[in-house]
Order: C-alpha cells, then sequence, then structure tokens
C-alpha cells in the first residue's frame, strides 16, 4: 500500500529527522526548510549520484562552484531583470496576494485586482552603504554564473566543443505563494548542466539529454512510467529557450515539473558577449571579424560563432520529494501488522547499514558492534551507525522507515566464530554472514 499522500511524507519528514520547519521556534518562514540529519545525508547522496554521473562519468564536462551574489549587470544582459516575473494579483476580500494561476477558490473573481508583474528576484544591499545604489541580487539560477565563466572554464580547461559545465547550488526566488511543503520554495538547490554545441548539433543533443535524464531519474528510484514528456508550448517558455521539454512528475499533489530540459540556444552567450563588445573588453580579440566576442569559440574554419547551450536542470528538493514519494511504501504484513519501509536505492539512503548490538549492556557485544562499525565506516562507504537502544524490533521499525538497506546485529555467537546476522530491508529475510565479508557485502549492494 503506497502512501502517496503529503501528509505522511511530512509527518515521516519531520519525525526521523529529514526535513524541518525553518525558523519553527519563531513561527516559520514562508518557503523555507532545513534538513536535518537525514535530509542531508540523503539529499548529499542524491546530489553526489547527479555529479558523478555528469562530471566523473563524461570527460568533457567540468564542476563549477560559482557566487550566489551576482553583479545585478549579469542578470540585466541575461533578461532577468525585465522578464524573470510572475503575474500577481490582491484579493480585495481576503487581502492577501496570490500568483495569478494559484488563486484559491474561496476569492471570488470579482474581488480581484488586475494582474501586476512582480520581479522573483531577491535584492540585497552590498557594502555598508543602504541608500540602494550598491546592490546585487541572490541568483535566481545557477546558469548565469556557468555562462559568464565560460571563457575562464573553456582556457583553463582546453575543451573543444561539445563540452559541459555542471554546477549544483543554491538559487533563490521571491514566489508569490510557496506551496506544497519542499516542491515550491523561496530558496532552494539546483543541479544544472549547460552543455555547449554547435549550432545546428542542438536538437539532436536536446534529444539525447532528455533521454540520459529519464535514465538518471531511473536509477534514482523514480521509473520513466512515472515521468510524463511535457513539450513546453511557444506561449509558455521561458524567454531564452527555443524548446523545452519538462519531465513531468506525479508528486502527491499533483502531475509537475521535475526537471526542465530546454534548448537555451545562443541567447545567453550572445547576450552577454554583445555587451562585452559594446565594453570593449575584449580589446585581444575583437581584431577578427566575428571575433570581438569573450564568449565564441573558433570553428574549423576560423570563424568565431558563439556555442548553442542544452540545459538539464533540476531542482534538489523536487528530487528529493520524488524519490521520498516512490520510496514509502506502507506495507501489510502477516497478522494485520503493517510497516513503513523507505525503499530507497542503497546509494541515496542516509544510513547504509545499523550495526545493532543484541544486548545493550553486554560489553563484549557492544564493544565488538563498535568495532564492526568503525572498521566499516572507515572503508568510505557512506554512514554506518552504531544503533545500542536494546530493542532490536524497534531498531528495525526506525531503519525501515529511514530506508537503511542493512541491519547487521551482534550477538553471542559473533563473539566465537565472527559471524553476524545480517537482516535485509526489503524481503526482511535474516541471514549470517563472517564479519571480514561485510564490507564487500555493503559495497555490492550500494552498487546494484
Ligand atoms: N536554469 C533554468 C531554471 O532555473 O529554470
Amino acid at each position: 500500500m503506497p502512501a502517496k499522500n503529503m501528509d505522511e511524507i511530512v509527518a515521516l519528514c519531520k519525525r526521523r529527522g529529514f526535513i524541518f520547519q525553518s525558523s519553527e521556534i519563531y513561527g516559520g518562514l514562508q518557503g523555507t526548510y532545513d534538513f536535518g540529519p537525514l535530509g542531508v545525508e540523503l539529499k548529499n547522496n542524491l546530489k553526489n549520484a547527479w555529479w558523478e554521473a555528469m562530471v566523473y562519468e563524461n570527460d568533457n564536462i567540468e564542476g563549477l562552484d560559482s557566487s550566489i551574489l551576482t553583479n545585478p549587470l549579469v542578470l540585466k544582459y541575461s533578461g532577468h531583470e525585465e522578464t524573470f516575473s510572475d503575474p500577481m494579483v490582491d484579493c480585495k476580500s481576503c487581502n492577501l496576494r496570490f500568483r495569478e494561476d494559484q488563486v484559491p477558490d474561496h476569492c471570488k473573481k470579482e474581488d480581484l485586482t488586475e494582474p501586476r508583474q512582480f520581479n522573483l528576484m531577491f535584492k540585497t544591499s552590498v557594502g555598508p552603504l543602504e541608500d540602494g545604489s550598491n546592490y546585487a541580487y541572490l541568483r535566481p539560477e545557477t546558469a548565469q554564473q556557468i555562462f559568464t565563466n565560460f571563457k575562464n572554464v573553456l582556457d583553463s580547461t582546453s575543451k573543444p566543443i561539445p563540452f559541459g559545465i555542471a554546477q549544483i547550488g543554491k538559487a533563490f526566488r521571491n514566489e508569490i505563494t510557496p506551496r506544497n511543503f519542499i516542491f515550491r520554495v523561496r530558496e532552494f538547490e539546483q543541479m544544472e548542466l549547460e552543455y555547449f554545441v554547435m549550432p545546428g548539433e542542438d536538437e539532436d543533443a536536446h534529444e539525447s539529454w532528455v533521454q540520459k535524464r529519464l535514465d538518471w531519474w531511473s536509477n534514482q528510484g523514480v521509473p520513466i512510467k512515472s515521468i510524463e514528456l511535457y513539450d513546453v508550448p511557444t506561449d509558455e517558455l521561458a524567454h531564452y529557450s527555443k524548446k523545452t521539454v519538462d519531465l513531468m512528475y506525479k508528486f502527491p499533489h499533483g502531475l509537475e515539473e521535475l526537471e526542465g530540459i530546454a534548448n537555451r540556444t545562443d541567447f545567453d552567450l550572445g547576450s552577454h558577449s554583445k555587451k562585452q563588445d559594446e565594453l570593449k573588453i575584449s580589446s585581444n580579440v575583437k581584431k577578427n571579424k566575428h571575433s570581438n566576442s569573450k564568449m565564441a569559440v573558433k570553428n574549423d574554419s576560423g570563424d568565431w560563432i558563439v556555442p548553442y547551450v542544452i540545459e538539464p536542470s533540476a531542482g534538489v528538493e523536487r528530487g528529493f520529494l520524488a524519490i521520498l514519494n516512490e520510496a514509502y511504501t506502507n506495507e501489510e504484513l502477516e497478522g494485520g501488522k503493517n510497516r513503513i519501509v523507505l525503499r530507497l536505492k542503497p546509494h541515496l539512503s542516509p544510513v547504509k547499514a545499523a550495526v545493532i548490538p543484541l544486548k545493550k549492556n553486554n560489553k563484549d557485544i557492544v564493544n565488538t558492534a563498535k568495532e564492526i562499525k568503525d572498521d566499516l565506516q572507515k572503508i568510505g562507504l557512506g554512514r554506518i551507525i552504531l544503533e545500542n537502544t536494546g530493542n532490536i524490533g524497534k531498531s528495525y521499525r526506525k531503519h525501515d522507515e529511514i530506508g537503511t538497506p542493512l541491519c547487521i546485529t551482534v550477538d553471542f555467537d559473533t563473539l566465537n566464530d565472527n559471524s553476524v546476522t545480517l537482516r535485509d530491508r526489503d524481503s526482511m529475510n535474516q541471514t549470517r554472514l563472517q564479519v571480514k565479508e561485510l564490507a564487500m557485502y555493503i559495497k555490492d549492494l550500494i552498487k546494484k
């Protein structure tokens, strides 16, 4: 019996320490969440899986970690100052403000004001003067600083086109109505790849990235059958996009975007290049006919070309929610009992294995369990914990709920024959294994 109910997922997240409301003790801050002890592990595992699939598995993709505070000129010439806005309406009856497409049923049409455009970027003052003259934006997407660093990365890595720059990091949007738990929030993380190709190669590259991204989500436990492709109609496209395919996932609150894969053409590099030309920053290349651009590459004929870019852009929190939703299972057991189990892919599990001493106060058993934990931890397979509650049943229930793929019980026999009991999360089967074989066993489990 799958849960597929946001309330159950929210309750589990709070109960087990995945996600808390931010600034909770002061009443919270709308559209912000804190990731607790297990949430941070799952989130890091998800980001690492993306990083490995992008940067480590592709020799033509490099990583970047750019600043969040962004020079306003970047976002002026990217088009965000002018167009990164949502239509907002006020309800004269309840005095609340909504995004035009998210007005709740209880507001009457005649009570709504005409829509006004509301820019979603957060502005902050930089330095000690607060007269409005020195300000920066908190980046609304990680992508822009990938574009502004295009030449830096190209020059320092000597990559030929096609090549990509990957970045994971925070982005901020002053959403008019944050909602649906961590789905629509004001502070979030993105995993973005900007994959630069020659014009004319963009459409094939776009198709190929859609397929690669579906395969990747499937490896994270969000199967292709749970995702619908949405070819974004022209009138809904972002200002920079020629074509966008959204991967739509059936979240507990409805079918919504998990990731967008856009063909941004040469819009961004072209726009920043044009500005660089105007500023005449690029004195070393401006003699060449087409070369007075810092954001171009030479093609085989020696002409300067501004590359096109394909952008798979995924939200970490949305991925987190989809993964939890897929993994959450409320299972009926024999005898009318039930158990909640998170069937996470082991590489994403916050805890890889729990080592459980059978007797809480037996020094020999507890010390042996500690040694096993410490040895397994050193191998670097992720978090291993010692679970010394003295209640095996309770420990199993806890680790089912947080998605720990393996429980390792240390008992009296362990002291004699160096074997432990393994209990598998999904099948609940129990087997005996030699302690020296544990590391390989867990390694295989995580790689599956
Ligand atoms: N970079 C695409 C987005 O933030 O939506």
